[in-house]
């Protein structure tokens, strides 16, 4: 059943492409957690909104000393999913709760209450009025305590510039019809609103303070193997999607054949493969009262 959601995403669909993404970044979730949590004021609850399926929620509750993660998500499905899988990984003393609730909702605050750190990764970018997204985000927060978003800072790169079917820079091209799905995606989006600055300059405006980034990368070189390979077939089917309607008849060609199991030029049988991404971590501190 697809449930509604602003982008107009079936996300309860992506179940296994969210949990894929979560293994590739598990180490540095894991790592992003522990840091978070600790410092010298004591974290004891984390909301995670948008929670996907669970990987960060889970990250969260094997890190906090005791307290509690809630997940919010707006697709049921994947809700229980991620709450079953954060449950797992918990700490002893830390307990787990989902809310299913819609981030773009002005009751998102009475529905799922406030805690010391707010997370949402990958998420705000749905949202029609992401400015008015993270003013609501920052509500949640605890005086004195955090909210921190994820967003992408360099989309992911799989194939070499030469695959050696069609035209040399294939994926640039993939890419390119991908950023102009987003655009569509947005401006699709009813209610929508630009956010016409970038994330640290968006947290102030949404009354933060301290604000700090940074990137890390999601680097996994050639030649991929196991599920990680996977990840990086189940890309390029997922560039296929915009491909289909962006790109040319030449370069959609080049991906069919790159996707072709039983042909020779199948991408799966390629040691040249790789995985390489960097994604932005942005915090903000709300005013201690
Ligand atoms: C791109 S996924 C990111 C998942 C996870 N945070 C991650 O980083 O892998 C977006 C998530 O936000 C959820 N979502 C999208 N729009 C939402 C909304 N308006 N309210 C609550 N959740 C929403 C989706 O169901 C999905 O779980």
């Amino acid at each position: 059943m697809h449930h509604h959601s602003h982008d107009n995403i079936d996300w309860d669909t992506r179940l296994r492409q969210l949990r894929d993404e979560d293994g590739l970044t598990a180490p540095q979730m894991r790592r992003i957690a522990e840091t978070l949590v600790s410092g010298p004021d004591t974290c004891h609850s984390v909301i995670d909104v948008g929670s996907g399926a669970g990987g960060a929620a889970a990250a969260f509750a094997a890190a906090l000393p005791g307290g509690t993660v809630t997940l919010v998500d707006s697709a049921p499905e994947l809700l229980a999913e991620a709450e079953r899988h954060a449950t797992e990984h918990a700490a002893r003393g830390v307990e787990v709760r989902g809310v299913r609730a819609d981030a773009a909702d002005e009751e998102l605050g009475a529905a799922v209450g406030s805690a010391d750190l707010v997370f949402s990764s990958l998420v705000v970018h749905h949202l029609p009025d992401q400015l008015a997204g993270l003013r609501r985000l920052a509500e949640l927060v605890r005086p004195g305590g955090k909210l921190v978003i994820v967003e992408s800072g360099l989309w992911a790169h799989v194939l070499p510039w030469d695959v050696g079917v069609g035209e040399p820079g294939l994926e640039e091209r993939l890419l390119a019809a991908r950023y102009s799905w987003f655009r569509r995606m947005r401006a699709e989006m009813p209610g929508t609103v630009r956010l016409p600055v970038g994330w640290s300059t968006a947290l102030r405006q949404a009354g933060l303070g301290d604000v700090e980034s940074w990137s890390y990368l999601v680097d996994w070189p050639a030649p991929v193997t196991g599920p990680v390979r996977d990840i990086v077939l189940r890309r390029l089917e997922w560039l296929r999607e915009a491909a289909v309607e962006e790109c040319s008849a030449d370069d959609l060609a080049a991906l069919d054949q790159l996707l072709d199991e039983q042909g020779p030029h199948y991408a799966g049988r390629r040691d040249d493969l790789y995985y390489l991404a960097a994604h932005s971590v942005f915090v903000g501190r709300k005013p201690a009262l």
